[in-house]
């Protein structure tokens, strides 16, 4: 297996790393960041555009409809800072009453994906008063960055998402928040986008849509296997299944084996025994209520300073406030 010096692994060595392990555990699981390979993220763009899955759409309407309430008030000058850029195309949502008013608004876009970076710096040169800049990198290097390289005096707006805090378990996703905090001043902001409890059905044709798109996005991540770590999944010998547990309040993604089975990962030196109807977990999706959100927000040293909600599809856009 290649390798780089030290203990800084290659990605592939990594993958084949996190596969051994969570392949061998029970229940079987991986992680669902695998998920977003380049065809992953295409599919996953395509599942933004389904009628059943409405987050992205929710998301927009609350973004366009409150974007001069989620800046007012703030110290000048400020500066918006988003984890997880996509295209940028709901950022300038957020931005666009502000540079259209003169008001001068620095950008800091972070995301470990340079083709996403360059996608939303392309969206946001529509507005030739902003400063863009870009950060390669993790959550929380890119956020150790710009709070590193902030101007005394500048408000922070930190943006987080697309409910993209849902695909955390609820101790990691206080933990995330506690992590902006601590980049931010008191006064600062954090903006962030979370999917609600709603009916099961409705949950269920999210994400396992009639199209089959979300099916297709779950089974990549075997197609990923195939290719990068020469596993021989037969596609056709797993289904893809979302399950909605309402104690933990979470959508599962699993993909279930409908044979007794056993898979090669030649990279990985695995293989990997399946009982029929045995699966490997690849997502949990939270859904929360508003108290839920209060209370983790409160928890990471946030006070709620305005709460929307987009009613057809329960989705809910929080402004915290670093306290
Ligand atoms: C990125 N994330 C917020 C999506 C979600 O809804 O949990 C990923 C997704 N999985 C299946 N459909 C969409």
């Amino acid at each position: 297996m290649e390798q780089t010096s030290g203990t800084e692994l290659t990605a592939q060595a990594r993958l084949a790393e996190d596969v051994r392990r969570d392949l061998g555990a029970v229940p079987k699981r991986l992680r669902p960041h695998y998920l977003y390979d380049a065809l992953g993220s295409k599919l996953f763009e395509a599942i933004c555009e389904l009628p059943d899955y409405r987050i992205t759409r929710a998301e927009c309407r609350l973004l366009s409809d409150h974007a001069y309430e989620i800046l007012a008030g703030f110290e000048l000058p400020s500066a918006v800072v988003e984890l997880g850029c996509g295209s940028g195309e709901k950022l300038a949502l957020v931005v666009e009453p502000w540079v259209v008013s003169g008001r001068p608004l620095a950008i800091e876009l972070i995301d470990v994906s340079d083709t996403a970076l360059q996608m939303a710096r392309r969206t946001l040169s529509r507005f030739p008063g902003l400063t863009v800049s870009l950060h390669e990198a993790t959550y929380e290097d890119g956020l150790a960055e710009v709070a590193r390289s902030r101007e005394p005096g500048c408000g922070l707006l930190v943006a987080f998402l697309g409910s993209n805090i849902g695909n955390l378990d609820p101790d990691a996703a206080v933990a995330f928040l506690g992590d902006i905090r601590g980049v931010l001043e008191p006064g600062d902001r954090l903006l962030l986008g979370a999917d609600l409890v709603k009916p099961e059905r409705d949950l269920i044709l999210a994400y396992d849509d009639p199209l089959g798109v979300t099916a297709a996005f779950n089974k990549n991540l075997l197609v990923r296997l195939n290719l990068d770590l020469g596993a021989d999944f037969d596609l056709e010998q797993f289904a893809h299944r979302a399950v909605w547990n309402p104690a933990a309040s979470r959508i599962e993604m699993h993909l279930e084996s409908l044979s007794a089975q056993t898979v090669r990962v030649a990279d990985a030196d695995l293989r990997v025994q399946f009982a029929v109807g045995e699966s490997i977990w690849t997502e949990s999706s939270y859904k929360y209520r508003m108290d839920d959100l209060v209370q983790m927000g409160a928890t990471a040293g946030f006070g709620v300073r305005d709460q929307w909600v987009e009613p057809e599809a329960q989705f809910a856009a929080t402004v915290f406030e670093a306290r």
